[in-house]
């Protein structure tokens, strides 16, 4: 069956950590995949996980299937999460949630539910967008059209232009957009700016699709919500999807939420029906693990504390990494400013390396950068940053 076919390449971003982990240089860096690292280097299990674990060990009485959309009780939590507590959009039950395994699982099932009711609609992503969107939606039989985002000479955002295309965006068409932390770039739309955005949303009539797969990683869970209450305010239908990947570090528990919002309860039953029906014939239901844990620590007063102090702390990491990575390449006498990486927000940046000098890191110094010169800000330590800015500023010379 499989002799007189190619290989398929491997994943920008997954396939990179496989080829890191392969890497004998004991010196060697991982600056792609998109994973939060302590100054160890450490992915830790977050101490409020580790509780809330030890509570549903106790308390976990079942491993029956959970509901088609999950517990309710994880979808009023993520709900709470997504539209802050006390929302109108809550009292008038005009979301609906499900539990999906992962952003990923949340963005397919979301691309599968729109297809099926607006097949002729395309998808609008961010010029650039993170590298999966393209399969997700592919996958799911969209066709694609971008919308400038990212400027690389000014390293900033191509805002009017952006408008510009999101005016002539037709109606029918969804409008993929980074609700905060955008991947790749780093750069973020402010609250101003959004306003806009929801107004042009509003005018034109297409469908917001916001991926918001790192709540908290920007200025905090509360103001990261911003652009999601907006749309909220503004009666449109929309369409949110959740990860807990990065904010309660759960990567490979799959857990995600998709969230349909509709000017009126009535619509959200009829959209969690479908959405119901989306997921049933592609996994069925939702894996339990990863939800009781991000649902305990979201309802319990103390360890919602304990999971803010901790998610403040890696935000407050990644910013003193930023800062680390923008001094010590400057104290290197490098021409080029890199001060703009110190704007930027999340775990990412574009850190303006090309891919000449992208493959030079990887192969002379085990530095691994995502294709396009994207960086992983918590993959910087205080032990590797010499090393990193060392090899940066060598590799400027050598590859000039
Ligand atoms: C990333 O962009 O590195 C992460 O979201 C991980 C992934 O699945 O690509």
């Amino acid at each position: 069956m499989w002799k007189n076919i190619e290989a398929a390449p491997a994943d920008s971003i997954l396939g990179l950590t496989e080829a890191f982990r392969a890497d004998q240089n004991p010196k060697k860096v991982n600056l792609g995949v998109g994973v939060y690292k302590d100054d160890a280097g450490n992915t830790p299990v977050l101490q409020c996980v580790k509780e809330a674990e030890k509570l549903l060990v106790e308390r976990e009485k079942t491993k029956s299937y959970l509901p088609i959309s999950g517990d309710p009780a994880y979808a009023a939590s993520v709900q709470e999460l997504l539209f802050g507590a006390g929302s109108e959009v809550i009292s008038s039950k005009r979301a609906a949630t499900i539990h999906a395994p992962g952003g990923t699982g949340a963005l397919r099932v979301g691309a599968d539910l729109l297809k099926r009711f607006n097949p002729d609609a395309k998808v609008w992503i961010s010029k650039p967008t993170w590298a999966n969107h393209k399969g997700i939606f592919g996958a799911a039989g969209f066709a694609f059209d971008e919308y400038p985002y990212y400027n690389a000479e000014t390293m900033g955002l191509e805002f009017e232009k952006m408008c510009e295309a999101l005016e002539n965006v037709p109606a029918k068409d969804v409008v993929l957009l980074h609700a905060c932390c955008h991947n790749p770039s780093g750069v973020d739309i402010n609250n101003t700016q959004w306003e806009k955005i929801v107004a042009i949303a509003k005018e034109k009539g297409w469908t917001p699709f916001l991926d918001f797969a790192y709540q908290g990683f920007g200025a905090g869970v509360d103001e990261d919500r911003f652009v999601v209450e907006k749309f909220a305010e503004a009666g449109l239908d929309f369409v949110v999807a959740s990860s807990f990947s990065k904010n309660f570090g759960l990567y490979n528990e799959r857990t995600g939420a998709l969230t349909v919002v509709s000017p009126s309860a009535g619509e959200a039953a009829v959209a969690l029906s479908h959405m119901k029906t989306t997921v049933r014939v592609n996994y069925s239901n939702p894996p339990a693990h990863g939800g009781l844990v991000a649902m305990t620590i979201l309802t319990d007063k103390d360890l919602k504390a304990l999971w803010l102090k901790e998610l403040n702390g890696m935000r407050d990491r990644i910013v003193a990494m930023r800062s680390a990575l923008v001094d010590g390449l400057s104290a290197r006498g490098i021409e080029v400013d890199f001060s703009y990486i110190k704007e930027q927000r999340g775990m990412f940046s574009f850190s303006g390396l090309n891919d000449k000098v992208v493959q030079w890191l990887r192969d002379q110094k085990g530095i691994y950068v995502v294709g396009g010169g994207r960086i992983n800000l918590a993959g910087l330590t205080t032990a590797n940053i010499d090393y990193v800015c060392d090899s940066i500023a060598e590799a400027l010379t050598v590859c000039k």
